[in-house]
């Protein structure tokens, strides 16, 4: 039988995968009309600017946006209209992890989730094959249907999949134009199968059909906590390394290069960092810790839960470096900060390792500089005011100042971190840089991003690499550091 052809699909939430991922659909698929909803007017708004001032930067999303709006891509906050017209509806909302309550600090939050399902139930009347792209704990889809069944209409039926969604922030545009690969989870019946069908061939109008899988429903939700998990897990082994380097005067670009040729390994994600962000790694991990926990895998638990620890490990012990290195105190000093943002080529700060560097520096009661090339101001003081519990905002804008570029936040500092990998910072006008600013001037570069060899040249002491260039001060002959290749 030919699979059941879509042509109206709707998507609740329109953040950072709502908002790309059915851009996209939209684009590729000019037969299906797509709307995107969301409770939240501003965003809605933005979305719908005439400037294309989008609430998310991302690179490509303009142009995909200004091709299909107003044609075949709708954003509305019509949330009930939306439902009642969709034959597909992809529910995208966040899933943060619990505040409070059972399982807080590790659980994921699925309120937003049974809210959205709830809605649903409430208002269609017709049937609907209704999809997770929300990235949930396993077996949610049993509660979304549970929901979903006792709150139905006569002759509506539900079918639920799961389609967790892939893309990383930064690359979102160009992962979804080439998927590595489509999950579609899907309960094994015979109705499973058919909706199943009907979205793997919304995808097939551009996804090649080997790179759509099709699974089972609890293997889908399961899949993308374990996807997640690996990933942060390659970031914590190679910090961990990291640590060892430079205790030994072993050089963790390397190690990292060497081993990365193991092609059972293989070079991607093996970069030592001052640690992973954003909104999902340390999230879905926690959720895997939880979900062993509930399971009464305790050891399983245990190893998970020590890839978040790492990561911490890995910012406590950037901060302390820092500190160690300006003379043991930073109080009173200027340090400029380059990057807020949780990696390059996004404006999303959750979970910002720029974050929890700048708290450690503002808590020493240091001042900082900060330039981002994407992030708004508003964002930056609303992060540090959560970050800094115990600082009223006006104390923190009295320790920080928020810059127009790297030369002005680099005035008179002691000190610049490199937080973000944004590729603008391989090109700072470092010789003016450095003549701007308080001698001796240090560079303690969290991503290895920039020319160790070359900003030495110029005159400054660069982190991790001066061990390889001879000491500055007494206490740096004995630190072996993780630094690029020797000279
Ligand atoms: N950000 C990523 O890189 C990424 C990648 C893969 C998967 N995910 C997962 O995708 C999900 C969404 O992530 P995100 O980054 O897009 O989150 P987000 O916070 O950017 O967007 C979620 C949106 O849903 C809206 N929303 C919540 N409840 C709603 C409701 N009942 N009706 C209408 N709108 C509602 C919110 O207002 C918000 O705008 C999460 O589960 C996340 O783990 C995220």
């Amino acid at each position: 039988m030919a699979p059941l052809k879509i042509t109206k699909i709707l998507c609740i939430g329109a953040g950072y995968v709502g908002g790309p991922t059915c851009a996209v659909i939209a684009l590729k698929c000019p037969h299906i009309t797509v709307t995107i909803v969301d409770l939240n007017q501003a965003r809605i708004d933005a979305w719908n600017s005439p400037d294309f001032n989008l609430p998310i930067y991302e690179p490509g999303l303009e142009d995909v946006v200004r091709q299909c709006r107003g044609r075949n891509l709708f954003f509305s906050t019509d949330v009930d209209k939306g439902i009642r017209e969709a034959e597909l509806i992809f529910v995208s909302v966040n899933t943060p992890t619990k505040k409070s309550g059972v399982g807080a600090g590790f659980a994921a939050d699925l309120n937003y989730v049974e809210l959205a399902t709830r809605q649903i139930a409430a208002v269609a009347t017709t049937s609907k094959i209704v999809v997770e792209k929300s990235t949930v704990p396993c077996r949610t889809a049993e509660s979304m249907r549970t929901i979903l069944e006792a709150n139905s209409k006569p002759n509506c039926r539900f079918d639920i999949l799961s389609n967790p969604e892939f893309l990383a922030e930064g690359t979102a545009i160009a992962d979804l134009f080439q998927p590595d690969r489509v999950l579609i989870g899907s309960l094994q019946t015979r109705e499973g199968k058919d909706a199943c069908a009907a979205l793997a061939n919304v995808y097939s109008n551009w996804v090649p059909e080997n790179k759509i899988l099709t699974v089972g429903l609890w293997s889908s939700e399961l899949s993308k906590l374990a996807a997640n998990a690996m990933l942060a897990q390659r970031i914590s082994s190679v910090n961990a390394l990291s640590a060892i380097c430079e205790a030994t005067g072993a050089n963790i670009d390397e190690v990292a290069h060497a081993v990365g040729y193991d092609s059972r390994v293989g070079p991607k994600f093996l970069k030592a960092s001052v640690g992973f962000g954003g909104s999902c790694f340390q999230k879905d991990i926690l959720n895997l810790v939880y979900l062993s926990e509930s399971l009464h895998l305790p050891e399983v638990a245990a190893y998970w839960r020590q890839v978040v620890e790492m990561n911490e490990y890995q910012k406590r012990r950037f901060s302390k470096r820092v500190v160690d290195t300006l003379f043991n105190t930073i109080t009173g000093k200027h340090i400029a900060v380059l990057g807020f943002a949780f990696k390059a080529d996004t404006g999303d700060t959750r979970e910002s390792a720029s974050i929890t560097l700048i708290r450690d520096f503002l808590s020493e009661r240091a001042f900082v500089n900060i330039y981002d090339p994407k992030v708004i101001e508003s964002q930056i003081w609303l992060d540090l005011s959560e970050a800094c519990p115990n600082m009223s905002l006006e104390s923190i804008k009295k320790q920080v100042k928020i810059c127009n570029s790297a030369v002005e936040a680099a005035l008179n500092t002691e000190a610049i971190v490199i937080a973000t990998e944004w590729k603008e910072f391989k090109a700072v006008a470092w010789t003016e840089v450095y003549e701007h600013m308080k001698k001796p001037a240090f560079v303690f570069d969290g991503r290895l991003l920039v020319d160790a060899d070359e900003l030495t040249k110029i005159g400054f002491k660069v982190y991790p690499s001066f061990f390889f260039f001879g000491s500055v001060h007494s206490q740096f002959d004995k630190v072996a550091t993780i630094g690029r290749p020797t000279a």
